[in-house]
C-alpha cells in the first residue's frame, strides 16, 4: 500500500520524486522504488526526519516498533498520517509520545490509479493541516471525512470492498465464458460493464434500483436472470459478507 501511494502521488504530480524519501526493510521494494526516481532513505529514522508528512503503512504488528523508531523525529510540525487498519489516534499518539497531528486514513489498493475511496478522520490538532492531507488524497482518488468510530466500516466497505468487486467481475467472467467469450474477451466487456454501471450510479445519484428499472422489462431476460440471482442469495451473501469482514475486524481489532 505504501508503494501504491508514492505511485499515486507521482501521477497526480503532487508532490516531486525528489520530495519523497522511503523506507521498507525489504530490498526489492526499495529497489522498485528507486527506479521510480523517488530517494531511498537510510531507516525510518532518516525518512522521517527529513519529512514534513510521515505516511507509516505497515501492518499493525509493525506500527509500535516503527513509531518507537522515529519517535526522536516527531516534532510538532510534523504531520503523522496512518493508513494501519485497527490502531486509533489515540493509540498512534500514546506510540509517537508526541502531540503531534495525526490522521487515520484507510484508502484502497485503486490508490495507485488515483482511484482510491479514502476514508479520513483527524484527531484534535489536525484542522489546519486539513487541507493539505485532503487535498492529497483527492488526487489519489475521491475521499470522505468519518468520525474514527467508523473507521472499520471504512475499512470493510471500501479496502475490503475492491476485493468483493473483483470477485464479482471473475464471477460474470465466467458465466460470460461459458455462454460463448474467450476469457481475455469476457473479462474486457465485464470490467467495462461494471465500470459503466458505476459511473451511472456516480453521475446521476441514482439508487441502483432505479437504473435496475430501466434495464428489466416484464417477464424480460435480465430480470429472470436476476430473480435467479436472488433465489440463490446473491444479495444476501454479500450482505452477510460485508458482516462477516466486519466482525472479524471487531474480534481481531485489526
Ligand atoms: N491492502 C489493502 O488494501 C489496505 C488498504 C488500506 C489499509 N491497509 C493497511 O495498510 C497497512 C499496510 O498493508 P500492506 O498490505 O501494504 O502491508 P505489507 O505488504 O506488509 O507492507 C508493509 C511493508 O512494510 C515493511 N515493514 C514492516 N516493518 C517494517 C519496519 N520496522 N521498517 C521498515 N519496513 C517495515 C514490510 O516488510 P516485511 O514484509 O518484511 O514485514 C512490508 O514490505 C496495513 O496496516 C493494512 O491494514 C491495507
Amino acid at each position: 500500500m505504501g508503494g501504491a501511494i508514492v505511485v499515486g502521488l507521482l501521477k497526480s504530480n503532487f508532490v516531486a520524486a525528489a520530495d519523497i524519501f522511503v523506507s521498507d526493510r525489504k530490498e526489492s521494494i526499495l529497489e522498485e522504488m528507486k527506479g521510480r526516481g523517488v530517494n531511498i532513505a537510510g531507516s525510518n529514522k532518516d525518512a522521517a526526519e527529513k519529512a514534513d508528512v510521515i505516511i507509516v503503512a505497515v501492518k499493525p504488528y509493525h506500527i509500535e516498533n516503527v513509531l518507537q523508531e522515529i519517535k526522536p523525529e516527531l516534532a510538532n510540525e510534523k504531520i503523522l498520517i496512518s493508513i494501519v487498519a485497527g490502531v486509533g489516534i489515540d493509540e498512534l499518539g500514546t506510540m509517537a509520545g508526541e502531540k503531534i497531528p495525526i490522521f487515520r486514513v484507510m484508502p484502497n489498493t485503486a490508490i495507485a490509479l488515483q482511484e482510491s475511496l479514502t476514508c479520513i478522520s483527524g484527531n484534535g490538532n489536525t484542522e489546519p493541516h486539513k487541507d493539505y492531507v485532503f487535498e492529497m488524497f483527492n488526487k489519489l482518488g475521491k475521499i470522505v471525512e468519518i468520525p474514527e468510530e467508523l473507521m472499520a466500516a471504512a475499512t470493510v466497505l471500501s479496502s475490503c470492498g475492491i476485493a468483493y468487486a473483483l470477485r464479482y467481475i471473475r464471477a460474470a467472467m465466467q458465466g460470460g465464458i461459458e455462454i460463448g467469450f474467450g476469457a481475455e474477451m469476457a473479462q474486457f466487456i465485464t470490467a467495462q460493464t461494471v465500470k459503466g454501471a458505476t459511473e451511472l450510479v456516480l453521475q446521476t445519484g441514482h439508487h441502483p434500483e432505479r437504473e435496475i428499472d430501466k434495464v428489466t422489462t416484464p417477464r424480460g431476460v435480465t430480470i429472470t436472470g436476476l430473480n435467479e440471482m436472488e433465489h440463490k442469495g446473491f444479495s444476501s451473501s454479500l450482505i452477510q459478507g460485508v458482516l462477516a469482514s466486519y466482525k472479524k475486524i471487531d474480534k481481531s481489532g485489526k
